[in-house]
């Protein structure tokens, strides 16, 4: 969801602005200039911004003001989730991100390696400057489930009898927990309770997974036009998702397992109006709503504000987003 269509409110989207320049500082804060092209040109490129969003509207529901920390966490998570990005491009042969040319298409794979590395580094380096070493370990161990998330991912590629469930464990922890750092750390700037933490890291984890749930959607049902990111790109990798793992037939099951990683355009064309055509759209969806009630149940209960509305609001306005994007 552009940032520009969502919900928000003046205290945020001056604090959205000072995420962005938290950022480019970090981004571009090696000493080896090449390294600072790459990682300012992707995170300048775009981005919705939702983590950020999600945690400064946290931050506002929980203490009625954006600290600095606060800000400065969310460029930490933003620095870190651009980071799993350049690795994921890598791991995914993809050639365009936020619309601009990947590091791994235009420097290389090695290097790719590298420009990661130094952001995800730089992420909860900063932190331990900026913050504290707490948040700078939350943000190392959202790296490490990221990690083990798409390692689960990695061991399920091209099995066409991989689980749903085991698609979600992986959903989980590779994207799951960067939405649920992202709240822990809201929490701690805010110096909120035990239980308020807790709850409102447990809507950062739905979140998670309805994002990722619906990005998986996306990847099936949209174009490279509306996503500045290729699409039809998880079947040719062997990524099988939830959403397609829960409503092939067993005629689509037997071309997949056929087909593997060598597909003709128009046919993984027809696979793909095939599954749009049967009820995957709307299966998916369904899952998605109650999945984002869900994930509006589990806030805190903390006074009424309007940020507390946004949180409330926003799963179901992702959601609907998403559905804009189908093409
Ligand atoms: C992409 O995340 C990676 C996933 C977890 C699906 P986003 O869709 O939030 O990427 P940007 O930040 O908007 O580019
Ligand atoms: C990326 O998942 C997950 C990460 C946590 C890096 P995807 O592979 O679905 O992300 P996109 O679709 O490339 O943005
Ligand atoms: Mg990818
Ligand atoms: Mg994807």
């Amino acid at each position: 969801m552009p940032t520009t269509t969502m919900p928000t409110i003046p205290a945020l989207a001056s604090a959205l602005t000072g995420v962005e320049d938290e950022i480019r500082k970090l981004a571009t804060s090696s000493t080896v200039p090449i390294v600072n092209s790459f990682s300012g040109r992707i995170t300048a490129a775009g981005g919705k911004r939702l983590r950020s969003v999600v945690m400064l509207a946290g931050s506002l529901a929980l203490s009625g003001e954006i600290p600095d920390k606060a800000v400065t966490a969310a460029a930490c998570v933003e620095l870190l989730h651009a980071g799993s990005l350049v690795h994921d491009d890598l791991m995914d042969n993809a050639v365009e991100r936020r619309g601009v040319p990947t590091v791994n298409a235009e420097w290389g794979p090695g290097p790719a390696v590298l420009v990661g590395d130094f952001m995800l580094a730089r992420a909860s380096q900063a932190a331990l400057e900026s913050i504290s070493p707490y948040a700078a370990g939350k943000l190392a161990a959202a790296v490490t489930d990221l990690v083990e998330g798409q390692v689960l991912e990695v061991l399920d590629l091209y099995d066409v009898h991989r689980s749903p469930d085991s698609a979600l464990r992986s959903v989980a922890l590779k994207t799951g927990a960067l939405f649920r750092v992202g709240c822990v750390l809201a929490a701690h700037c805010a110096a909120a309770s035990d239980e308020v933490a807790t709850r409102l890291s447990e809507y950062g984890a739905h979140f998670g997974l309805l994002f990722q749930i619906l990005d998986d959607l996306l990847d099936l049902t949209s174009s490279v036009e509306r996503l500045g990111k290729p699409v039809g790109n998880d079947i040719r990798q062997g990524v099988y998702t939830f959403p397609l793992l829960r409503s092939l037939t067993e005629e689509q099951r037997e071309l997949l397992a056929a087909r593997g990683g060598t597909w003709e355009d128009g046919e993984l064309a027809g696979l793909l109006a095939g599954l749009r055509a049967g009820g995957m759209v709307a299966e998916t969806v369904a899952y998605c709503r109650s999945l984002a009630e869900q994930t509006a149940r589990a806030l805190p209960e903390v006074p009424e504000s309007e940020a507390l509305g946004i949180l409330r609001q926003l799963p179901v306005a992702y959601l609907e987003w998403a559905v804009s994007q189908i093409s």
